[in-house]
């Protein structure tokens, strides 16, 4: 049952579920503030391993969510000056950002392989998923 998981075990389900029900969602992770430190950390993910553990705010496409409480819909990441690279297989991305209580607790950061594939719906969908996530959280 639900009741019996960890929250991280329960964050790593919704990973997994995204990744293997949407075709091109090919990485999908969670990243989160870390206390008071103007810093992201990685928390349960899927997809390949990322060198990226640790993201200061302002830096990459999550960095960035992180101090604008914005979504970020990067179609083509090639075009994109401040974004970190996790794997060359990566074309697009989308970060939505997790608010608890009003405030930007940290971030879903789902990597596409496909060029452009992410439209409002993803948006809506995202913000939907990350209103369960806050319900785990809190
Ligand atoms: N591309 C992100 C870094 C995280 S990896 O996608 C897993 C960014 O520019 O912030």
């Amino acid at each position: 049952a639900n009741s019996e998981k960890t929250v991280d075990e329960r964050l790593l389900a919704i990973c997994e579920l995204l990744e293997n029900h949407v075709e091109y969602y090919n990485w999908v992770g969670f990243y989160f503030r870390n206390g008071t430190k103007e810093e992201l950390h990685l928390g349960p993910y899927v997809g390949a391993p990322t060198d990226h553990t640790v993201i200061p705010f302002g830096k990459g496409i999550c960095g960035q969510v992180a101090v604008s409480n914005q979504n970020f819909v990067v179609p083509d990441v090639s075009a994109q000056d401040n974004y970190i690279a996790c794997s060359i297989t990566v074309k697009s991305e989308i970060v939505v950002p997790i608010f608890v209580n009003g405030e930007n607790i940290g971030q879903i950061d789902i990597d596409s392989n496909t060029i452009d594939p992410f439209t409002e719906k993803d948006e809506r969908f995202l913000e939907f998923v990350n209103k369960k996530v806050a319900q785990i959280l809190s």
